[in-house]
Formats: structure tokens, C-alpha cells, sequence
């Protein structure tokens, strides 16, 4: 069975193409990913596929109404069970690759994405399992975090990759940030590529790797060297 992610919008035009190309299209094609995207407006209740109203006490900025989305969400939580009911929101728990590896475990996903002012509180308290945030600033709606989380997943189902590809290598996935890369021609413009690349000592490729990796990630990142507690 293909991993399902359901996710929830009142812009599904925004989810087009993020799945369209690519890794997402191969993981798709292949039977490994099943993404399914749902206009909210297409389940409301009320006029004029009005999914949004005025906030109680007052304030700018609409709200996104519990009834669209709990219709929605009990339709599907009655065709097949769902590992986690995600609510796409700058207040969520920060994103990171050990939740992309969490998640890419899992069967069946709903990912909701906030619009205006986000979705009614009673949603959040009783359907939601997870809140994910992307990073510490504000989009004008969950959707292309949303994309960003089912990509960071979909590249990570057995069988997307390719050794060419191998997430195994990434940054992030080993604690440390990647190595440079080089290709062709191996002289550009004086510039060289460095010689033990060229060596054809794999041993001593590796290690040239692992101290490129180890050297970057304290000059950009020291925080992931000394934090080894972070997910
Ligand atoms: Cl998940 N949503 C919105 N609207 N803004 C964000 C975000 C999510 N993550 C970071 N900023």
C-alpha cells in the first residue's frame, strides 16, 4: 500500500505543481505516495462555498469555520484510518528532519493548511494530532509549508530515490551539513576541483568528505555539533 496524504485547502491550485515534477511525480508514479488534494469549499455547508467567517470578540482577519473542515475530516476518517491529523501553522513544532523521518514511517496522513487568521481553536483540540511549522516567519497560508513537508517525506519512501539520488548523504541526515560537490570539467576557468577527487582512493575520499562536512557544519551550523539532543 502506497503512503496517503490527504491535505486540506482553500487554494488548491497552490498544491499543483509542488507534486507534479520530479522526485514527487516518480515517488507518485511508482505507486509509493498517493497525494490527495481536497478544496475545503467543495465540503461546506453554507452559501457560496463560504468557509470562513468573523472572528467572536472581535479583530481583524477571518477565521476558518469548524464545519467544512469537521465534515471533511469525519468523510475521511470513516473511508480508512489516519495516522496523524496535521495542522500546518507558524505556532507548530518546528520542522525538522527527524520528523520527516518519523513521518515518512507512517501510513495514512491528513495535512490541514490554515488560511486568514487559521482554523477555529476547537478543531485544533479535537482532531488535531500534530501542529508543524516550517520555520520562524509568517506565510500568508499553510500550503506551500505543506508542500515542503510532503516533499521532505515523499523523497524518504523506499524506492523514490535511486543510488544517484541516496538521501543517505544529505545534510541534516547524519547531523551534519553536506560536503562540496564538483563535476566536469575538473579545470574551469583555473578554478580546480580539489586533487584527492581526482585521486581515485575512496578511503581517501570519504575521509576528505567527512572533514568538509565536519569543518562546514561548525562554521555555518555549530549549533547541530554541540545540540545532540535535536530531532
Ligand atoms: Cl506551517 N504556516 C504559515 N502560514 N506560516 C508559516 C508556517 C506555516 N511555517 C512557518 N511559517
Amino acid at each position: 500500500m502506497p503512503m496517503r496524504i490527504d491535505v486540506i485547502t482553500v487554494v488548491p491550485d497552490l498544491l499543483v505543481s509542488p507534486f507534479s515534477h520530479s522526485i514527487m511525480k516518480r515517488a507518485q508514479s511508482k505507486g509509493l505516495l498517493e497525494v490527495v488534494v481536497h478544496n475545503l469549499r467543495d465540503h461546506t455547508p453554507y452559501k457560496q462555498g463560504q468557509v470562513d467567517d468573523y472572528q467572536f470578540g472581535g479583530g481583524a482577519g477571518m477565521v476558518m469555520m469548524p464545519e467544512p473542515l469537521a465534515l471533511l475530516l469525519d468523510k475521511l476518517k470513516a473511508e480508512r484510518e489516519y495516522d496523524e491529523v496535521i495542522y500546518m501553522t507558524p505556532d507548530g513544532e518546528q520542522f525538522r528532519q527527524g520528523m520527516a523521518n518519523y513521518l515518512s514511517l507512517q501510513e495514512n496522513m491528513i495535512i490541514i493548511c490554515g488560511h486568514y487568521k487559521g482554523i477555529d481553536e476547537r478543531i485544533r483540540e479535537h482532531y488535531i494530532t500534530k501542529e508543524i511549522s516550517i520555520g520562524d516567519y509568517v506565510l500568508s497560508g499553510g500550503e506551500l509549508a505543506a508542500a515542503v513537508v510532503v516533499d521532505a517525506i515523499g523523497r524518504l519512501l523506499p524506492g523514490v530515490l535511486n543510488d544517484e539520488t541516496s538521501a543517505l548523504f544529505d545534510s541534516y541526515q547524519d547531523g551534519l551539513l553536506a560536503p562540496p560537490v564538483y563535476t566536469r570539467p575538473a579545470d574551469f576557468r583555473g578554478w580546480k576541483v580539489p586533487e584527492v577527487l581526482l585521486s581515485g582512493d575512496p578511503k581517501k575520499v570519504d575521509e576528505w568528505r567527512h572533514e568538509m562536512s565536519l569543518k562546514r557544519t561548525a562554521e555555518r551550523r555549530p549549533d547541530l555539533l554541540s545540540n545532540e539532543d535535536q530531532e
